[in-house]
């Protein structure tokens, strides 16, 4: 199969003109999955929980994911997005997966980075959710999961053979990380972040891009630095059922969950 991420400077509080740009950067390329960055839509840095209220939408039948469902129809292709999602009183970070036939999941991210913690609610549920494309099973994380490992060893237990990823990256370590996570989890990872800089918090923020496609040998398949791009590259999903790294080591496998009571102590 062919994926593709998508790579651009949203501009903050223009949705329609950012949801068109994402839209227009994908036509450039061919591919049945794609994947935009983590608030695309919307821009990243809301000043107030009113404000973001004001931007957040529903997932079904709001206008960002509306667009990608009509995008996607016609080409028999999926999207994943990072949207600001408002359910009732509630305001999430979240990431939709969309195909033709419409909405197909939603994850909402359980990890904010700084300011994120005063504007969105923590989701409390398990959304670690692995869904089949035909293609491929894949699931969802968003932006600062990936400092967490128990993110992405989660969806791959469960199955996933590639890790969708929405981000806004602001920290330069993700994609060196992300090497790791895939080759410790034998899976593949589509890192879409975003550019540009957003200054509204007195605290300018300046997006470093870099999004990657990682295979489950831990392969930087593609990887831009600050272009505004659509890119893909072909994979084969059913590599990462194999989670041999040696002859003798499986990883999943291998593992000694005796030895990490530890890891589900509170700290
Ligand atoms: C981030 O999680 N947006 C850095």
């Amino acid at each position: 199969m062919r994926v593709a991420f998508v790579q651009f400077p949203p501009t903050f509080g223009d949705v329609s003109r950012n949801v068109s740009r994402a839209l227009e950067l994908a036509e450039g390329v061919e591919a049945e999955l794609y994947v935009f960055p983590e608030l695309f839509a919307s821009g990243y840095q809301f000043q107030s929980r009113d404000e973001l209220k004001t931007f957040a939408e529903p997932v079904a039948g709001g206008f960002t994911v509306d667009s990608l469902v009509t995008w996607c129809r016609p080409r028999a292709a999926f999207a994943c997005a990072g949207v600001a999602e408002a359910d009732g009183d509630a305001l999430y970070n979240s990431a939709v997966l969309v195909g033709p036939d419409g909405l197909r999941g939603v994850y909402r991210k359980a990890h904010p980075f700084r300011r994120e913690k005063e504007l969105f609610d923590q989701p409390d549920e398990d959304l670690f959710e692995v869904y089949d494309i035909g293609y491929a099973r894949v699931g969802m994380m968003i932006c600062f999961d990936w400092v967490f490992p128990e993110v992405m060893r989660i969806l791959a237990l469960r199955g996933a053979q590639i890790i969708l990823h929405p981000a806004a990256l602001v920290l330069p370590y993700c994609p060196a990380a992300m090497v790791t996570r895939c080759l410790e989890n034998r899976v593949f990872a589509v890192t879409a972040g975003r550019t540009g800089t957003e200054d509204r918090w007195g605290e300018a923020t300046t997006f470093v891009g870099c999004s990657q496609i990682v295979n489950p040998r831990g392969e930087v398949l593609l990887r831009l630095d600050d272009d505004e791009a659509a890119v893909a590259v072909d994979i084969n999903p059913a590599e990462a059922d194999d989670k041999f790294v040696t002859p003798e080591n499986d990883v999943f496998a291998d593992r000694h969950v005796e030895l990490y009571s530890e890891l589900l102590r509170p700290k």
